[in-house]
């Protein structure tokens, strides 16, 4: 199904025109479909509704509350990485033991507050964190729950800046050392071992590096089993993708068929934690033509969204679909779609056939996940406005930024 479609030559969010949006909020403005959104996780919920499981959404995809509210009230559970990720979850009422707290670098004050509001588990990235966190539990007189995060050493050919399931990677430990260190962290008193965890990279489109994942892991669960350490999940991560251009996407069925073959007659309890699944193809980015001009016979249309906004573009190549918001006569050309940043790399499309003109407005497709939480004030621009659709209703769940917000935190150098 489509959310984000046309009628009568207009695009529209649900039961809402997209122009309608921009004269109420101004524009650049994220939209959010509250049924793609919930479409996305029921699909994902219901490919493994014949085996224990939980999806601990990956809040660092887009960690407004408005998305986070809506997903605690779907059931999910959430994979946070930092103390204000954690603040978050907490704000919208998600319950605490559905957390997930994973990350390579994670802070005393962050460990502390996260057993405090008695989350579900720590996936631990070395062993350094381990003695860390076991100090932590031990000082508050209480135990942590924890889960290692294995390095399955597999190849997920995704972008290699989202690839992270390689040896030479930065994350996790390897499957030696993670057996190591499950027999110390069982000799430890304010340590509860209850999961194995593994994360190979994001934007993979294909299901063989998850199954061959998989396959590692519970070769370790085996393994531990046999010396009397029994697990009660194994959580796999996220890193389905979805469709930008031309990929075919993972069918979830599939991928839930494959994953829970080579699980086999084993009963720990599955957890993941999608991000893009979730919620890419759930916003997009609407902003306004305020320029068009030709140099050297290339087009240019100057927006009013840039690279602070999405950076995707610049940072990762990345291919976002582009549409006319209202379509119109004027004469189809292939434009460079650019933003007001002085920087070449400030493009957010090229090379795309467009009837456009000064002031039209254009929507930017699949930028629901690491859309708005990438975005910065460089520039000194004001970030964008956020607004959730509901079939005809259209919520602000994020101011646009002023330029007093960004200047709140600042003061001139006493001299
Ligand atoms: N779990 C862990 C431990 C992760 O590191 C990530 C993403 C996820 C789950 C969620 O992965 P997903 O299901 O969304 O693929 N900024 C990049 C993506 C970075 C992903 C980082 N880790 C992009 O815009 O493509």
């Amino acid at each position: 199904m489509d959310y984000f479609a046309y009628q009568n030559g207009e695009l529209w969010a649900e039961q809402v025109p997209l122009s309608q949006i921009v004269s109420d909020y101004g524009s650049p403005t994220f939209v959010y479909s509250r049924a793609a959104i919930e479409d996305a996780y029921q699909r994902f919920d219901n490919a493994f509704s014949h085996h224990d499981h939980r999806i601990c959404y990956a809040v660092k995809a887009n960690s407004n509350l408005g998305v986070l509210s809506l997903l605690t009230s779907l059931g999910a559970g959430f994979d946070i990485v930092s103390g204000g990720e954690l603040e978050r979850v907490l704000k919208v009422g998600a319950p605490t033991d559905k957390i997930v707290f994973s990350g390579v670098g994670k802070q005393a004050w962050e460990i502390e507050k996260a057993i405090l509001a008695g989350i579900g588990c720590f996936n631990i990235e070395s062993e350094q964190e381990l003695d860390l966190i076991s100090n932590i539990a031990t000082k508050l007189d209480t135990s942590a729950p924890i889960s290692i995060r294995v390095n399955p050493d597999v190849n997920a050919r995704t972008h290699p800046y989202i690839s992270t399931g390689l040896r030479e990677n930065k994350f996790g430990v390897s499957s030696l050392i993670a057996r190591e260190m499950y027999e110390q962290a069982s000799e430890l008193t304010h340590i509860e071992i209850v999961g194995i965890d593994c994360h190979i990279g994001s934007q993979i489109t294909d299901i063989a590096p998850f199954t061959e994942a998989m396959q590692r892991v519970v070769e370790i669960v085996d393994d531990l089993e046999a010396i009397g350490i029994t697990l009660k999940h194994i959580d796999l991560g996220g890193g389905i993708g979805v469709q930008y251009q031309d990929e075919t996407p993972i069918d979830i069925e599939e991928y839930a068929a494959a994953i829970l073959q080579t699980l086999g007659h084993r009963q720990q309890s599955l957890w993941f934690e999608p991000g893009r699944y979730i919620v890419a193809n759930a916003g997009i980015l609407l902003s306004r033509v305020l320029t068009l001009k030709e140099n050297e016979g290339k087009h240019f249309a100057v927006i009013d969204a840039a690279m602070n906004d999405l950076i995707r573009p610049a940072l990762y190549q990345s291919w976002q679909k582009v549409s006319e918001v209202r379509l119109s006569d004027s004469e189809p050309r292939f434009y460079e779609l650019v933003g007001p940043v002085c920087e070449t790399g400030d493009f957010l499309a090229r090379d795309r056939h467009l009837a456009i003109e000064v002031n039209a407005l254009v929507a930017i497709h699949s930028v629901g996940a690491y859309g708005f939480v990438m975005s910065s004030n460089y520039n000194s621009r004001s970030r964008a406005a956020e607004i959730i659709v509901s079939g005809s209703d259209a919520q602000c769940v994020r101011k646009r930024e002023s330029v007093e917000d960004q200047l709140r935190l600042e003061s001139v150098f006493r001299l």
